[in-house]
């Protein structure tokens, strides 16, 4: 691989500083004008003064790439997304969009239920094949690190399946892929009037597989009214951790659970959705930093009222945005829409928008050390937006700015 130097940025946003940016520091992405980036074996090597540049560095030994009236960022990193699935719903969409709510499809049987029979039948290249696809898609938004989640299995095989499609994608796509194992994401029929009996199926028949095969980073759970409890989340997080895994939960999407609560009681990496998230639940995230993820399309697309972003920000949380992509609730992996909604919707600056998108991401997915910012030492995930200052992106409503993206070192997109 040839090193490259990224020549003449009008400015570079290095959101660097934090492993994770809380409260009134998320205001500060670190801006660095007129500077180049020097990238070895993957690795940002100097982050130096255009003026410099020719002094300290043999130009002819590097491919260099002209960013001049450009702006460079980290790579954005989506944290939260469901990617792997058979189907799809449109139908339940247009029933949403004629006054039936979400939970009520769920209650009568279709919902996660819908895209559970589908992904079942799914054979392990077509997931992979549709994987790929809609790798390909993030790519063109800026997304050099995608988290995805198994639950539309809800039995051993197929969760096991979901898992394994990902991480046969991460041999053959550059975009990292960060596994969740989701399997308490829905009650499945038989378990229909016990839940507590699937939680302990899980953690009896799967858990173990998941961990030995090392198919997944994380464990998460859909804890919500007619979903699991708390009590039940807790019981499956707890077995989780004793095993390894990190946590995340669904929290306090619909109803006020004290899924927030738990985030921080049992040391969740982050809690995500949050629409409903108590004042007190929020401050014992900020206290034990969890991550507060939210997944603006999400609401968007249920039409439901935005988590409160700003409340939480000025409460000492670190805030993270992440897509939620899905087959039901937010079939939409668009990063331009998150950052039109965060900024237009959530009362979100730019500035805590993109720290939201990159930084604390990376923390929501215990990678600050690695991913995240433009830092010397850090991979060389970043990408060239097409105009001079980041102020563009969200101005540019609704549309990527995105020119070329570079994953570890290497130009994936152009
Ligand atoms: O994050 N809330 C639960 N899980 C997903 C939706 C999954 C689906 O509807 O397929 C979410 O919104
Ligand atoms: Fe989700």
């Amino acid at each position: 691989m040839k090193n490259i130097i990224l020549t003449n940025s009008s400015e570079i946003v290095t959101c660097s500083g934090f492993k994770m940016k809380k409260g009134s520091a998320m205001n500060d992405v670190a801006l660095v004008k007129d500077a180049s980036i020097v990238i070895e074996d993957g690795i940002i090597k100097d982050i130096i003064s255009n003026n410099d540049l020719e002094n300290k560095y043999d130009l002819k030994a590097y491919e260099l790439i002209d960013c001049s009236g450009k702006s460079i960022l980290p790579g954005f990193i989506d944290s939260h997304t469901h990617f792997i699935f058979g189907g799809y719903r449109a139908d339940e969409f247009s029933w949403r969009l004629r006054g039936d709510s979400y939970m009520s499809i769920m209650e009568r049987g279709g919902g996660i239920a819908n895209s559970v029979n589908s992904t079942k039948t799914a054979t392990v290249n077509e997931l992979v094949n549709l994987g790929k696809k809609r790798l390909d898609s993030m790519v063109t938004f800026g997304v050099t690190t995608v988290e995805g989640k198994s639950g539309y299995g809800l039995e051993k095989d197929v969760e096991i399946k979901q898992l394994e499609v990902m991480k046969k994608l991460q041999g053959m796509h550059s975009v990292d892929i960060i596994s969740t194992f989701l399997g308490a994401h829905s009650v499945p029929k038989k378990y229909k009037s016990n839940p507590e009996e699937f939680i302990d199926y899980l953690i009896d028949n799967v858990l173990d597989e998941v961990v030995d095969k090392n198919l997944a980073e994380f464990c998460d759970i859909f804890c919500e009214k007619n979903v699991f409890s708390v009590e039940e989340s807790r019981k499956l997080l707890l077995k989780a951790k004793e095993k390894g895994l990190k946590l995340k939960i669904h929290a306090d999407e619909i109803v006020q659970l004290g899924g927030a609560e738990l985030a921080a009681e049992v040391g969740a990496t982050s809690a995500d959705h949050l629409l409903q998230a108590s004042d007190k639940g929020i401050k014992l995230m900020a206290e034990n930093d969890v991550v507060s993820t939210l997944l603006p399309c999400t609401a968007y697309s249920l039409k439901e009222d935005f988590a409160r972003g700003r409340y939480m920000i000025d409460n000492g949380c670190a805030v993270a945005l992440a897509t939620d992509f899905n087959p039901g609730s937010c079939f939409c992996e668009s990063i331009p829409l998150v950052i039109s909604l965060a900024t237009l919707k959530m009362n979100m600056t730019i500035e805590e928008t993109i720290t939201a998108l990159t930084i604390n991401a990376a923390a929501a997915l215990g990678r600050a050390d690695k991913i995240g910012s433009i830092d010397i030492g850090k991979e060389a995930d970043i990408v060239i937006h097409e105009f001079p200052s980041y102020n563009f992106i969200p101005y540019h409503i609704g549309v990527s700015t995105v020119e070329k993206v570079i994953k570890k070192g290497k130009l994936i997109y152009d």
